[in-house]
């Protein structure tokens, strides 16, 4: 029977680039959906980006661009980093579009209805040097519950706990550093306790696994309180119908954003239609991927909305682990904090699809990268073992045989044996034991070899009484080949396209493994797949370590108000001469100053272009921070900043030394 299927991966924030923590998220789902297909059912797979936050917005004021465009040129780049790891989405979309603010006003209008919202007054930690109100994820302090430090103001990440951010104990604004004060103002809140025995069930009924399930009746055998869904302007989001300044908090929009993904696909494409996948009644499948940080958002609030709003709940949410790097975190200094698009510039995206393969598993467990153990498997187990068995016997079938393929098996019992595994194989994929699916497959892979090896055709070819057998054993050796390439299809898109057009073959779906090539011709053995070199690998971390991405947590500022003279004096300040003053095309407040600091001349960024008209500017002495490292922005490299005073905006005073100083003089 055929099975509608809607599929998804996280969303991933617009605030950050992919790494390879991302790629295993976005590769088992990609690898599950490709398999899924080629077992005939209809599949929808999509993502979006999760662009909303004050992490965006803070984002985009520093590169000094609307959201809106700092979101498209994030997206861009992510779906290019996904699309390098061959991972194929029906759709790419984003949480700041239109079909996002309609699911997520009617989703809010319809619990509204029935109850399940409703408005209080909350003292809000609010940073006061920075004039907000601060999202959970940006105040740090301690785990209300097990009081571990440097906790985000969300969730713990050491004991799972989630709790409000005006519970942490010592808390920080991780923008100023500051403690931040509390203030008054009213949120909208979900009503989350009312689903209790609703999400007691729901979690038990196979939706998540067990381990999962354990996890979650920690949360659901306390009371479960209300969830606050908006937050306060100025945010970067959608505002709450009928209000002016408070908005969906990030994560009431995100999930939504799944929908609007599937609606805006389902705009473009006469055969889809949205409620058969999200009506209460469909009998469609719902699946998500995520890590195991995200699983209240997606096994708890998220199933309560949709039920509460009156849309099917998702058929199983599919939980995977963190990723490390030979044994540890992803470090920046151990240059393990790899990008994707770092990884793409020196490796194959088939070797990690493959590695991952390898080890995931149906469990929430790590998966550690061994660096080692990556370059040994990839050229151990599948270049040696599995695309070797074409590269040694189809040589002979195209010199000898015009690559014509014998009519019969010459050894039946073991084809059996390939064939008899597929529903073994189809039954880990399914399941997500891709690892398992692996082991079957080099197993198979194996005897096949020793098949290969056993026959000799390299020697038989020279023997005249058993010449004839090269054929028929040569021919064998492809359609194991075959069989192996139809199980490994789902990982390896790319190597099983080149593997299609060398046996001359339709795309390859899983009921081929039903019938056989008796008789067909092949063409020509090209490569499908290199060895990795030990050394790529190296050059890859070498380029991982100055890496400039931001951490997956942000280092909260040192709140102590003071510096010592020391600090003091490895600040280099020098008299500079503004020699030209441009606007920038397309920042709204920024100036490219070029400075004469004496011995060169420098180019600098400035947020003073509402202060000052550039042409009023040149010519001027001012201060300039002189060995502050570059500073890579949209519009080009910052190389220092010039010192200014004054709130912003239009009142901002560039500090100008006494008549008499020249540029270049260190400023005491
Ligand atoms: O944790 C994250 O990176 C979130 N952006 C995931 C959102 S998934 C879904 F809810 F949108
Ligand atoms: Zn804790």
């Amino acid at each position: 029977m055929q099975r509608q299927i809607f599929v998804t991966s996280a969303l991933p924030n617009a605030n950050g680039p992919i790494h390879l923590g991302h790629m295993l998220e976005h590769i088992q789902t990609d690898i599950w959906v490709r398999f899924l297909r080629m077992q005939g059912h209809s599949v929808v797979y999509v993502c979006a980006d999760d662009a909303h936050g004050t992490a965006t917005m803070i984002k985009a004021e520093q590169e000094d661009v609307p959201p809106t465009e700092l979101v498209d040129a994030v997206r861009q780049q992510h779906l290019a980093d996904f699309n390098g790891f061959l991972v194929e989405y029906d759709n790419y979309h984003s949480t700041h579009s239109e079909e996002n603010r309609h699911y997520s006003e009617l989703i809010f209008a319809r619990l509204n209805e029935q109850g399940l919202i409703f408005t209080k007054n909350v003292e809000q930690l609010y940073d006061a040097e920075k004039g907000l109100f601060l999202a959970d994820r940006f105040v740090i302090g301690n785990c209300p519950k097990c009081q571990t430090e440097g906790q985000y103001g969300d969730n713990c990440e050491n004991c799972g706990a989630t709790y409000n951010a005006t519970e942490l104990g010592n808390p920080k604004s991780i923008y100023s550093g500051s403690a931040p004060e509390l203030r008054a103002s009213e949120h909208y809140f979900f009503d989350l306790g009312q689903s209790t025995d609703f999400l007691r069930d729901w979690t038990r009924s196979g939706t998540v696994q067990p381990e999962i399930a354990n996890k979650l009746s920690e949360w659901l055998d306390d009371e479960l309180r209300p969830w606050d869904i908006s937050r306060d302007a100025p945010y970067f989001g959608f505002t709450i119908p009928g209000t002016e300044d408070k908005y969906f908090y990030v994560w009431m929009d995100a999930p939504i954003g799944y929908m609007a993904s599937l609606q805006n696909l389902c705009d473009q494409r006469d055969d889809l239609n949205f409620d058969t996948f999200w009506a209460p009644d469909s009998s469609a499948e719902v699946h998500h991927f995520i890590g195991k940080d995200i699983v209240n958002f997606h096994a708890l609030f998220w199933p309560a909305v949709l039920s509460g709003a009156g849309f099917r709940t998702p058929s199983r949410i599919h939980t995977h682990g963190f990723v490390t790097v030979n044994g540890t975190k992803m470090s920046k200094s151990r240059g393990t904090f790899i990008l994707a698009k770092r990884y793409l510039e020196h490796l194959n995206p088939e070797y990690l699809r493959y590695y991952y393969a390898t080890k995931l598993s149906d469990s929430a467990d790590d998966l550690d990268i061994n660096l080692d153990d990556f370059v040994q498997r990839v050229n151990a187990d599948l270049v040696g073992k599995i695309i070797n068995i074409a590269s040694r016997t189809a040589g002979f079938l195209v010199k000898h045989f015009d690559g014509e393929l014998s009519s019969d098996l010459h050894d039946q019992p073991l084809m059996q044996q390939f064939t008899d595994a597929a529903d073994r194989i189809a039954d880990h994929f399914e399941r997500g034991n891709f690892g398992k699916a692996m082991r079957e497959i080099t197993a198979l892979a194996d005897l096949a070899n020793q098949y290969v090896a056993a026959h000799e055709p390299w020697n038989m070819i020279k023997d005249p009484d058993r010449k004839t057998d090269v054929q028929p054993v040569c021919s064998q050796a492809i359609q194991m080949f075959r069989a192996l390439m139809i199980f490994l299809k789902p990982i390896l898109p790319e190597t099983a396209r080149r593997a299609e057009e060398f046996l001359a073959v339709a795309p390859l779906q899983w009921a081929d493994l039903k019938n056989d090539l008796a008789g067909h011709r092949i063409n020509p053995f090209k490569p499908m797949l290199q060895r990795m070199e030990a050394k790529q690998v190296g050059q890859l971390v070498d380029a991982s370590e100055p890496e400039t991405a931001q951490e997956a947590k942000p280092e909260v500022a040192k709140a102590d108000p003071t510096i010592s003279i020391d600090d003091f004096n490895k600040i280099e300040l020098r008299v500079a001469r503004v020699i030209s003053a441009e606007p920038v095309e397309g920042a709204d407040k920024l100036l490219c100053l070029v400075l004469d600091v004496g011995d060169h001349q420098r180019q600098v960024f400035s947020g003073i272009k509402a202060a000052y008209s550039p042409e009023d500017l040149v010519g001027r002495l001012t201060v300039v921070v002189a060995n502050l490292a570059p500073r890579k922005m949209r519009f080009g490299v910052s190389e220092g900043m010039v010192l200014a005073a004054g709130p912003g905006e239009t009142d901002i005073f560039l500090l100008s030394p006494d008549s008499g100083a020249t540029p270049g003089m260190v400023v005491k």
